[in-house]
């Protein structure tokens, strides 16, 4: 006989732990697998069952006789009424999904639920992986069509979860070009909340992610930090039910029609990552940059992130062989070690009006051949980079007057430009093919580096043959990447798309850099580095020192500030030398040589981010073992007070004392208001206690000022 204990619905319970977290489902009779614990690594005999129990509620007034609880897939068939995990239809179907069985699996770090619906003909397996070193979990969905007719995808998402009870707030970013991830802290809508991008790019709006967090700041306090890894469109959403019920979900937005999937045909959906952080925002990254250096970036021989030189904004298209010679000269002497002629050396390339798809060297550019002066670059010592934008058409190019087919439109729509490009259609495989072989031969044929890979307008109207198609267009894109990666695997490609508008995890699976923001001005780049590092580690930001006036803001900003900020990051020089003063120019040099000693430090350390009570910012990177670590303080405005507040040094070896260097050049403000400066050149040692505590009082309160420390254990 059944005893009542019995009776009770057999659920299932899986675990993966990392070292610090554990991700636990439980999967009952209903076939809807739930979440029963996000967060704190759970004690090795931790009853799952009763963490499960308390979280069940009982019946309540006006909801259905079977209470539909919040899932990891929810689905509409199942009398879930707020946002589908799924969504889409059969032919003659009635668009209601139900799974009637689901499995469960653990692998030793993964859990994988296969779930059926029977009555339609559909299967969805998830599967979540918890990196067992850093806690990232990665979410992704495969769905088969099992039925004989076909099935109409709307949409998928890559991970659906309910929204952490502790979650007040939601931190989520908008942006523009030269204006990327502006951050926007609001209350938890009741409702829904959603961000959309439908411009094929990942966008200038946060390298798609968002944080649920319980007012958390840079230290303290939890969140859940969602990142959608993919370029293309994409839906972030949040909803709250009247009753509630409070889910999030990530995924790839798809356009009617775009996804059909036939008779015994997959969908894959990207990855989406997620991680719990209990120590605010640095907890994300202490999450997320070991794990993306590990997990994520392309694996290289050498992964020393040399200083770039970049054309761009030192000569724009306004150059020849002889001015481009002599502006690798200059790089050369500062110290740059790979120089990257952008936008311009191609056949016809004088603004931005023409020749995008001719990827051929303009010998009235470059009358003695690119492979001369690749040759004067690296007799220089520096290697060679050559940007290229090849999912672009322009209407006045050779590959367009040959194709004119080739590009993604609209039959009957006009073919609107943007930057006077249109967009090459990347599902077609004979378009892909035309671009390798072009890119190909250039790699073939010259000593090339690395690729600067731009892309400079939105994806619309995305249609290939006749049908929505933003979807395989970039996953077109990934596969030339991938092709040109295995046929040249020693080039690095650098990802940029106007700026910021393509950073994302699986765009830099293929890349070892993006392309922060086409802004250099230091302060705004402050901002956007502070915002796109919570994620992306340091040498992945692409950080260069622009020129002053500034040419998108029109500021001025001192050498050091400039240098400092592109510091922190993967830095580079996008100026023309000849335009600086001389002693910018040796503040750049020194600066060069500063970054060229510690990017061991910068690149592999663990970076943590503060600010001052009276709003001066501060970012440190210290080594694992806590024994060096650099410090960058600056603010932008004028302190409140002459007596800015000072500096309290977070995260280091309790136990140890420090010798703080402050390396030179020191802002101006130095000669005025640096208590004992003699001291300080010296360098002084001061226990970590007092660091932390009491703090350094540094002249930090003139705009614009920027201070390195210097940190080492003695
Ligand atoms: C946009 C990029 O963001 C810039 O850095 C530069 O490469 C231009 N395109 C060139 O056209």
């Amino acid at each position: 006989m059944r005893t009542e204990e019995d009776k009770r619905p057999m659920t299932h319970y899986e675990r993966i732990d990392s070292v610090h977290s554990s991700f636990v489902v439980a999967l009952g009779e209903d076939a809807s697998p739930r979440l029963v614990h996000f967060g704190r690594l759970l004690a090795p005999d931790a009853d799952l069952h009763a963490l499960d129990a308390a979280l069940k509620r009982g019946p309540r007034e006006s909801t259905p006789d079977a209470p539909v609880p919040a899932n990891l897939f929810p689905v509409s068939g199942s009398g879930w009424l707020g946002e589908p995990a799924l969504s889409g239809y059969h032919e003659n179907g009635d668009g209601l999904v139900c799974w009637s069985s689901a499995t469960m699996q653990r692998l030793t770090h993964e859990i994988h639920v296969v779930l059926r619906d029977d009555r339609i003909g559909l299967s969805a397996e998830l599967l979540w992986r918890l990196d067992p070193r850093t806690g990232v979990l990665a979410s992704s969905v495969r769905l088969t069509n099992l039925a004989d007719s076909d099935f109409h995808l709307y949409a998928l998402s890559s991970l659906s979860l309910p929204a952490p009870n502790w979650a007040s707030d939601l931190l989520a970013f908008s942006g523009d070009w030269s204006r990327e991830m502006q951050a926007h802290r609001t209350p938890l809508p009741t409702g829904e909340w959603s961000s959309t991008n439908r411009t094929g790019r990942t966008g200038f709006a946060g390298a798609s992610f968002a944080l649920l967090e319980d007012r958390a700041g840079d230290h303290t306090g939890r969140i859940l930090a969602i990142h959608l890894a993919w370029s293309g469109n994409h839906r972030l959403m949040t909803s709250t039910s009247p009753g509630g019920a409070r889910q999030a979900s990530a995924g790839v937005y798809l356009a009617p029609g775009e996804v059909v999937l036939r008779p015994g045909g997959s969908f894959a959906s990207p990855t989406a990552y997620a991680c719990v952080s209990q120590s605010g925002l640095n907890g994300v990254s202490d999450a997320f940059h070991p794990f993306v250096r590990a997990s994520i970036l392309p694996v290289r021989r050498d992964s020393t992130r040399k200083v770039h030189f970049n054309s761009w904004e030192a000569a724009y298209f306004s150059f020849d062989e002889t001015s481009m010679r002599r502006l690798a000269d200059q790089a050369a002497d500062l110290g740059a070690e790979r120089f990257i002629l952008d936008d311009g050396w191609f056949l016809g390339r004088r603004d931005d009006t023409s020749s995008l798809g001719d990827w051929r060297v303009d010998p009235s550019r470059f009358p003695s051949g690119l492979d001369a002066f690749i040759t004067h670059v690296k007799s220089l010592g520096m290697d060679f980079g050559l940007w290229v934008e090849p999912e672009m058409v322009s209407p006045d190019s050779d590959l367009y007057r040959a194709h004119p087919d080739w590009c993604a439109h609209a039959t009957g729509l006009a073919r609107r430009t943007m930057r006077n490009q249109l967009w090459l259609d990347m599902a077609r495989s004979d378009v892909r093919d035309y671009l390798f072989a072009q890119i190909d031969v250039l790699l073939r044929d010259h000593d090339i580096a690395c690729l600067k890979w731009d892309c400079n307008r939105f994806l619309d109207p995305a249609v290939s043959g006749g049908r929505q198609a933003a979807e395989r267009m970039i996953r077109g894109t990934y596969e030339l990447m991938d092709r040109l990666r295995r046929a040249h695997p020693e080039v690095d490609i650098e990802s940029c798309a106007s700026g910021g508008a393509r950073i994302d995890l699986e765009v830099v699976r293929r890349c070892m850099r993006v392309w922060t923001s086409d802004t250099t001005d230091a302060l705004e780049r402050l901002a956007i580095q502070r915002w796109s590092s919570i994620i992306f580690p340091m040498e992945t930001l692409g950080a260069h020192v622009g020129p002053s006036p500034n040419p998108i803001t029109g500021r001025t900003i001192p050498m050091e500030m400039r240098a400092r900020v592109a510091l922190f990051g993967h830095m580079g020089v996008e100026a023309d030398p000849g335009r600086m003063t001389e002693t910018d120019r040796k503040a750049l040099a020194d600066h060069i040589a500063l970054y060229k000693h510690h990017r061991g430090l910068l690149h592999s350390g663990r970076h943590v981010r503060w600010s001052t009570r009276d709003g001066a910012e501060a970012r440190m990177t210290i080594s694992e073992d806590q024994g060096e670590a650099l410090i960058l303080a600056c603010r932008a405005d004028v302190a409140s007070h002459a007596e800015s507040a000072p500096l309290s040094i977070p995260g280091l070896d309790p136990a140890a004392r420090y010798k703080v260097s402050l390396p030179t050049p020191w802002p101006q403000i130095a000669a005025r208001r640096l208590a004992d400066p003699n001291l300080w050149r010296e360098g002084r040692v001061f226990d970590a206690t007092s660091l932390g505590d009491a703090g350094l009082s540094l002249p930090l309160s003139d705009p614009q000022t920027a201070w390195l420390l210097h940190l080492t254990r003695i």
